[in-house]
């Protein structure tokens, strides 16, 4: 019965003990993790709640819930669960915070700096899970092989060309919507526009295309924002359409002309002899 009962003490010791440890460990290792209640990161979500409800909210609703005018017509979408990329590509991109409601938000120099736009990103990241910011590694191609640059071709032509032209030149939408060209778009918003598909744009996830096979169109995007025009016309890029264009136009007129030179020659030529 005494044995039983410093068995009992004994455990309770341990435990005891045990408890002790893990609290003191706990109280130690916690305020250095940085995710205390007044660490940095909330304080970013703090500061993205408060220029999404100055900037934002007209239209989003006062928590990201999506918005309505009187009539009951959508003033902006919901946000929950948009994702910082999405967050990140619209402000980035000067979309948002969209002025007038037209067909499409045209693109426009951005309102936010990048520590606004990443405390907006992250308010929003708070609410719900969504497709994060890729890192940097998933969008540098500075290093890309050949090889690469040449599957994301394929991969863009079978893709993105429906919309986006061959060349990526962008092309129009039914809906006076458009395609923008991607001439001067930004790797990490590539990346970002196939993760979260703005507006017409359908949403490239990573069971579509993996995340290797983003990189290599991007490769293949910046590629294309790179090269010369070989030929030193651009021609619009429109392929073969300006090119048999231009054929018809410039050379099957030039041998008109001179087709013309020729036969205004001969007969002269004919003349003098017939005087000789
Ligand atoms: C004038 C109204 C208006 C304001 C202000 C506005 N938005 Fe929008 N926002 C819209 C509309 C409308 C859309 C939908 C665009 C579409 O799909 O055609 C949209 C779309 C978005 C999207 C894309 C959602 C998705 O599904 O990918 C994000 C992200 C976004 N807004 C964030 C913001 C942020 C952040 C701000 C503040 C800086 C903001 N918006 C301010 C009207 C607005
Ligand atoms: C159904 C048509 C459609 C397809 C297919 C499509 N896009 Fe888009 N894309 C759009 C539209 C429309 C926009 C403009 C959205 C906006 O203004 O918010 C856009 C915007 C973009 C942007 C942002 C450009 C900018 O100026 O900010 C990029 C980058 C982009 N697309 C890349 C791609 C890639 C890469 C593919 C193929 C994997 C692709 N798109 C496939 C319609 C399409």
């Amino acid at each position: 019965m005494r044995l039983v009962r410093r068995g009992g003490f004994a455990k309770a010791l341990v435990v005891g003990a045990a408890l002790l440890i893990v609290g003191s460990a706990y109280g130690v290792l916690v305020p250095n993790g940085a995710m205390g209640a007044d660490g940095p990161q909330s304080q970013q979500i703090e500061e993205g709640r408060r220029l999404f409800a100055v900037g934002c909210s007209s239209c989003h609703g006062l928590h990201a819930e999506g918005g309505t005018n009187g009539e009951g017509r959508v003033t902006g979408p919901s946000l929950i669960g948009v994702g910082a990329a999405a967050v990140d590509f619209q402000v980035s991109t000067g979309r948002m915070p969209a002025v007038q409601t037209g067909a499409q938000v045209p693109q426009k120099p951005p309102v936010y700096s990048t520590e606004e736009t990443a405390a907006l990103a992250a308010y929003i990241a708070s609410l719900a899970p969504g497709p994060a910011v890729p890192a940097q590694e998933a969008y540098d191609v500075s290093n890309a092989t050949q090889a690469e640059i040449v599957q994301g071709g394929e991969l863009f032509r079978t893709n993105c060309t429906a919309c986006h032209n061959f060349a990526g030149r962008g092309g129009a939408l039914p809906n006076g919507r458009y395609a923008p060209s991607l001439m001067q778009t930004t790797p990490r918003n590539m990346y970002q526009a196939m993760l979260t598909g703005p507006q017409q744009m359908p949403v490239f996830s990573d069971q579509v295309l993996r995340p290797e096979d983003k990189r290599a169109i991007i490769a293949y995007l910046v590629g294309l924002q790179q090269s010369d025009d070989p030929g030193g016309f651009p021609l619009g890029r429109l392929g073969p359409v300006s090119e048999g264009l231009w054929g018809w136009l410039v050379g099957i007129g030039l041998l008109v002309v001179v087709a013309v030179w020729i036969g205004a020659k001969v007969p002269r030529v004919g003349r003098t002899r017939t005087k000789v």
